[in-house]
């Protein structure tokens, strides 16, 4: 392909290439009246759509940047291809045989592009070829009829074999005429230690990938368990071409040649993670996966799909991501608070049970569960929420509180307000707190968005306070006037709120045919003393707090305004439980909570009743 394009041939090629329909492939495209046609410029970052094509004159304008031209510009400009180059692409898509001026044939040493896709594309038909082949081959087949590919699927997306040995892609593609330098150039071959080329790829399953027009451009390479098995073998699982001047590989994703028309009028994209999901994916009818090709998602990436869900003059679509709930993934979702949030609330999240992906999804709950995995998304801010509250454990206090302290300045960090009064709903919901409650710790740290909350220090008792004069009151009549007091034992477990109160409890229980004083074991002198023990003393000595005569009655009430308050704390304890629960889903449960609910209340009612005695 050296030489002159013939300039007959570039105006063929000009003249019978539809305008809109090549650049309808890059940019969403309306109508705008008058053979004009108006879209995003994929030159420049825009909001509102200032690039124009006149379809009739064969012309696009940016208005934003001032890029323009032929067909011809935009495909170079795009693509960063040569001219010869860029007509080459043209005529392909129509079928049309160029002819090249061999009299000046003139070109240097530079590798075309189009060379490196032809070597890539006899190289995919070659690999396409081995695993249908006897031997190593068969570990291939294996492979994708475990992982629930058939022959038929395995055909679709042109998988293929490369054979367990040194250099027989390199063999083959010299003699179909290709140039160590094109070959190498392409990444489909390497140095071996001799200096001689060999495959770069050997004994590995093959899937070819294509750019966006749908050029083979790059293959992502899996190692066959055979060689898993062997502890020699220390190269990768995947190996994926590596840059080329083909293969971007910040810009790729695997699938997107098949699901870009789906894309475009879905306006939806499912990014999964690997070259079997995307199979898989498809093949189940979530026709809009794609994939990265062994990097993280980036902002190229979010460019390419951008130009895609561009619509009139806004972004309009889902992008779906399906993490596994790992570590990596939650990471990747926190990360969405820091960003510029630009596609934030079009960004969702979905997590297949037990962290499988959506090819191991598809091969054990078929390929209905894969498209309920996309329906079942969620939006990416709840998903990063959800991943800071599961930390903690909801079913105590601290728990909730701790939760609530993490996920709080999140809220703050949302740049679109409006979503943050619901997200204070749901986390009211999500943590079995008060809307207030949530919506005042979302105050407290706005401002100071930036800075993770600190932790509330452990805040110093008020021993003044009601109920902790009330738990103190009860101590001193079981330390002072033991016989006095009946129904100590049937005093609530989490009555005591202050902790050195309970230690005391405890050891009293524990102890129950001790009398205090060996309990507090003998002499003491000084505060050196065991803290529970000294604070026994204490309360030993205290007068108890009422004027006239300390009755049974006194004592009887105190114990049920005690019992009460621990009853009204484990109530609010089970509505919040339950408000964590589904009634639906988890009926069973759901209903048996709610009977212990209604037990604790009737208690409560009857403690509140008893306690009217109580006058402290
Ligand atoms: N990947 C990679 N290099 C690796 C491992 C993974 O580039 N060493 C990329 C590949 O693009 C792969 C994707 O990450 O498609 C997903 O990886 P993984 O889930 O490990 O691949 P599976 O094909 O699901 O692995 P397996 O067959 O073992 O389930
Ligand atoms: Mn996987």
């Amino acid at each position: 392909m050296s030489g002159l394009i013939r300039n007959e041939d570039v105006a063929y090629v000009r003249d019978h290439t539809q305008i809109d329909a090549v650049i309808g492939e890059y940019v969403q495209l309306k109508h705008a009246g008058g053979g004009q046609k108006k879209g995003l410029c994929p030159f420049h970052d825009e909001k509102s759509p200032s690039f124009n094509v006149n379809t009739t004159k064969g012309f696009f304008h940016c208005f934003g940047c001032g890029a323009g031209g032929d067909v011809i510009a935009f495909i170079m400009k795009l693509d960063h291809l040569s001219f010869t180059e860029a007509i080459e692409n043209l005529a392909d898509r129509m079928g049309y045989q160029l002819q090249y001026d061999a009299s000046s044939a003139s070109s240097g040493p530079t590798i075309s592009k189009s060379r490196l896709i032809a070597a890539n594309t006899a190289a995919m038909d070659f690999y396409r070829n081995e695993l249908n082949q006897p031997g190593a081959a068969q570990a291939g087949r294996e492979f994708l009829q475990k992982r629930g590919f058939d022959r038929a699927a395995a055909e679709k997306f042109s998988v293929g074999f490369a054979p367990d040995q040194w250099d027989s892609l390199y063999k083959h593609l010299k003699g179909l005429g290709f140039s160590d330098e094109e070959m190498n150039n392409a990444g489909l071959i390497k140095e071996g230690s001799r200096g001689s080329y060999i495959d770069r790829y050997r004994n590995r399953l093959i899937w070819p990938v294509r750019n966006i027009s749908g050029d083979v451009v790059g293959f992502g390479a899996r190692k066959m368990a055979s060689d898993e098995a062997n502890p020699n073998d220390q190269s990768p699982k995947y190996l994926n071409t590596s840059e080329t001047p083909v293969y971007k590989k910040s810009m790729l994703l695997y699938g997107l040649d098949m699901a870009k028309k789906e894309i475009i009028s879905k306006r939806q994209v499912v990014v999964v993670e690997g070259y079997t999901d995307v199979m898989a994916a498809q093949l189940a009818g979530v026709t809009t996966a794609v994939a990265t090709c062994g990097t993280a998602f980036g902002d190229d990436h979010i460019k390419v799909i951008r130009n895609l869900l561009m619509d009139a003059d806004a972004f309009s679509g889902e992008v779906i991501f399906t993490f596994d709930g790992d570590a990596a993934g939650q990471k990747a979702a926190l990360k969405a608070f820091d960003d510029d949030q630009k596609f934030a609330t079009q960004t969702f999240v979905a997590i297949a049970p037990d962290g499988m992906d959506p090819c191991e999804l598809r091969m054990a709950r078929g390929d209905e569960a894969v498209r309920d995995l996309v329906a079942r998304r969620i939006p990416l801010f709840e998903f990063a929420m959800k991943v800071t509250i599961s930390k903690y454990d909801l079913n105590n206090p601290e728990g909730r509180v701790a939760a609530l302290n993490q996920v709080a300045p999140l809220v703050g960090k949302i740049k679109d307000a409006s979503l943050r009064p619901e997200y204070v709903k749901s986390i009211a919901g999500w943590l079995g707190l008060d809307v207030d409650v949530v919506s005042n710790a979302v105050k407290k740290v706005a401002g100071k968005s930036n800075n993770p909350i600190p932790m509330a220090p452990a805040p110093q008792a008020n021993l003044n306070e009601p109920i902790l004069l009330l738990e103190r009151e009860v101590l001193k009549l079981r330390l002072q006037l033991p016989e006095l007091l009946r129904g100590w034992s049937l005093i609530e477990q989490s009555a005591f709120s202050y902790p050195p109160y309970q230690a005391i409890r405890e050891l009293l229980d524990a102890n129950p045919q001790s009398d205090v004083p060996s309990l507090m074991g003998g002499n003491q002198v000084g505060g050196e003393a065991d803290p529970t023990v000294a604070l026994m003393r204490e309360l030993i000595v205290e007068p108890i707090r009422i004027d006239g005569e300390v009755s049974e009655k006194y004592a009887a009430a105190i114990i049920a305004r005690i019992r009460e308050v621990a009853l009204t704390r484990q109530i609010a304890e089970i509505k919040s439980r339950l408000q964590r629960i589904n009634p639906v889903d988890e009926a069973e449960l759901y209903g048996q909570i709610f009977g212990e609910l209604v037990g604790l209340e009737k208690e409560r009612q009857i403690q509140k009743s008893l306690a009217v005695g109580d006058n402290s």
